[in-house]
């Protein structure tokens, strides 16, 4: 076997809580008349919550934000998104999904999740998805988000695997760059398929089974 080990990004991959994060960025965006696009969004893929609030920030007209106002913002775009989430539950998660996940480690792959949401564990637990994985590593456990490869390396230490050994799977073009930078090869999916970049691309989820 040319891997061992599978990390998957959570957003945009496993679940399209993408969707939410974009409702509830727009949400704050029009509240200080940012014009904020879906285009605009697909730089915010993978990105930390403070670092995306700054790119939003950059459409601002307004006066300099303060510090202050800044939590208060990454507070509120956090309430809202959480609101999507208290609304999920197991079907959220496709057939296709848990299938393939399941095949993946009944052939001996180990899977984690490389995450950089603080909001995975929360995720896992209400799509019933937790015991899907050996290891998870996500946004609480780190403190340089994709395209730094720090979220990736602590999924690989976590399954006490070598990079080389460990495939990525991601929707972010930032985590394309964040697997690479680890040493990983990187399967794309959705968004991320766009710029070629990855070493393989996925139509499908279940394209898996044919890679790996
Ligand atoms: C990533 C998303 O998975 O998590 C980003 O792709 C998001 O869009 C980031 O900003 C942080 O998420 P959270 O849940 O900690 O706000
Ligand atoms: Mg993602």
């Amino acid at each position: 076997m040319q891997y061992k080990a599978v990390i998957f990004d959570l957003d945009g991959v496993l679940v399209f809580t993408d969707k939410y994060h974009f409702k509830a960025w727009k949400k704050l965006a029009e509240k200080l008349s940012i014009d904020f696009t879906e285009k605009d969004n697909d730089r915010l893929r993978g990105v930390s919550r403070a670092e995306s609030l700054e790119i939003i920030l950059e459409k601002y007209k307004g006066k300099p934000t303060s510090e202050a106002q800044k939590q208060e913002y990454l507070a509120e775009k956090n309430d809202t998104y959480r609101q999507f989430l208290g609304d999920m539950n197991r079907n959220d998660v496709s057939d296709v999904v848990r299938d393939t996940l399941k095949k993946l480690r009944e052939s001996g792959y180990r899977l984690a999740i490389g995450s950089s949401s603080k909001n995975t564990a929360y995720i896992l637990e209400r799509t019933e998805l937790t015991d899907a994985f050996d290891a998870v590593a996500d946004g609480t456990m780190i403190t340089k988000s994709k395209p730094d490869p720090e979220v990736f390396l602590k999924a690989a230490e976590l399954l006490r695997e070598t990079p080389s050994n460990c495939l990525v799977v991601e929707d972010a073009d930032a985590g394309v760059t964040a697997a690479h930078a680890a040493g990983m090869d990187a399967a794309a999916i959705g968004a991320a398929t766009k710029s070629q970049r990855a070493d393989y691309n996925l139509e499908a989820f279940s394209d898996l089974l044919r890679i790996l």
